[in-house]
């Protein structure tokens, strides 16, 4: 698919099929994250896949919407530091956001739905996940295959958001 084809096509899916998502489509996607860029190249990134048949009880504690559980698969992506150094914020925050943005595409390019989660519970995330103290996690993605139509895009016109050469 072009990329502006993805680009719209992409919407948050917040409701899923019970239909597995294939092992082949997920590591394609997990693979298209891998391959971002990221500063430094570090790679200051990890993905925890979950598989959520059976664990629909403590998966809520970290984010209550009932879609969330739907999704066969969620994936949280985490920013890691150097054991004992703190957590550097902005840029976990732009490593991450890049991972998460290849790996969304990816799943829309092979017909999968997904949404991006940023207000969850991130001590029931460290609790239920087992996430350690260096390790922060920046945002949920659910995967899987959608039960509902996108809306029409809401965007800003191109002139609200963009300035030309200043301020
Ligand atoms: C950083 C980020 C955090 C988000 N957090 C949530 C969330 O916690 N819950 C949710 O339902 N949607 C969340 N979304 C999805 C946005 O609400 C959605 O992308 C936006 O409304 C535009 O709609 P669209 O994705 O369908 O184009 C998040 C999106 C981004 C990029």
């Amino acid at each position: 698919m072009k990329f502006m084809e993805l680009a719209r096509k992409r919407y948050s899916v917040r409701g899923y099929q019970n239909k597995p998502v294939e092992d082949e489509k997920l590591k394609e996607i997990l693979e298209a994250a891998r391959l971002a860029p990221t500063g430094g190249n570090r790679q200051a990134f990890q993905l925890i896949v979950i598989h959520s048949a059976g664990r629909e009880e403590e998966l809520k504690a970290i984010y209550k919407p009932e879609w969330f559980t739907q999704a066969p698969v969620i994936i949280c992506a985490c920013a890691t530091t150097p054991e004992g150094q703190p957590y550097r914020e902005a840029g976990a925050y732009r490593n991450v956001a890049i991972v998460v943005d290849h790996l969304v595409m990816a799943a829309t390019d092979l017909g999968l739905g997904t949404c991006w989660i940023a207000a969850y519970d991130a001590d029931a995330a460290r609790k239920v996940l087992g996430i350690p103290e260096n390790v922060y996690p920046v945002v949920f993605v659910t995967v899987g295959y959608a039960n509902i139509e996108p809306k029409p895009k809401v965007r800003k016109p191109l002139e609200e958001l963009v300035r030309y050469e200043r301020w």
